[in-house]
């Protein structure tokens, strides 16, 4: 028995009706199946993604352990995501980490204890012209400071805790940097 419920179900049809096989749904297939789970892609998700796109389990295991945007730990309600691949490495996204550690007082793949705030290493974001990049929810910020992470730090820590939030956060409805 699938550990989705029917309408989750009913959404991963109507994903997959848009494709012209099932296999090419599987990306959106797994956002579905992490939204589902409250923002964390576990095995038993992954194994029913595998079971209803008629996939190997391996096959999304490992696609869904390639990218970084699927959440296989909780996280917090924000996740701050900064870009450590070598353009933004030689733009400061290592001290801009550093940074970041330093003023939420946990390493890079930790969460705060209070739950609030993720700090994340991710892959290249599509923004090498103009890094260092750093992705919160869905919004990106491009050549990013030290000054501009710690306002948007203190903009983070502000906003309430709302059960309407997704894992991902929804700072790219309130930023203004
Ligand atoms: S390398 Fe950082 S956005 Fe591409």
């Amino acid at each position: 028995m699938s550990v989705f419920s029917e309408e989750t179900i009913a959404r991963l049809d109507e994903l997959i009706s848009r494709y012209p096989t099932k296999k090419a749904a599987l990306l959106p297939a797994l956002w579905v199946a992490q939204d589902v789970g409250g923002g964390v892609l576990n095995p038993d998700a992954m194994e029913a993604v595998a079971s209803h796109l008629e996939l190997p389990p391996a096959e999304v295991q490992g696609v869904a352990t390639f990218y970084t945007m699927y959440n296989k730990v909780p996280r917090g309600k924000f996740a701050i995501e900064i870009c450590h691949n070598v353009p933004c490495m030689a733009f400061g996204a290592e001290e801009l980490i550093a940074h970041c550690e330093h003023s939420l007082g946990i390493s890079a793949g930790e969460t705060t204890p209070d739950g609030h705030i993720t700090l994340a290493r991710v892959e290249c974001l599509g923004a090498c012209c103009n890094a260092p990049a750093v992705q919160i929810g869905s919004k990106y910020y491009e050549n990013v400071s030290a000054e501009h992470i710690d306002a948007l730090i203190v903009q983070i820590k502000s906003l309430p805790d709302n059960p309407d939030h997704t894992p991902q956060g929804l700072i790219s409805e309130t930023a203004s940097f």
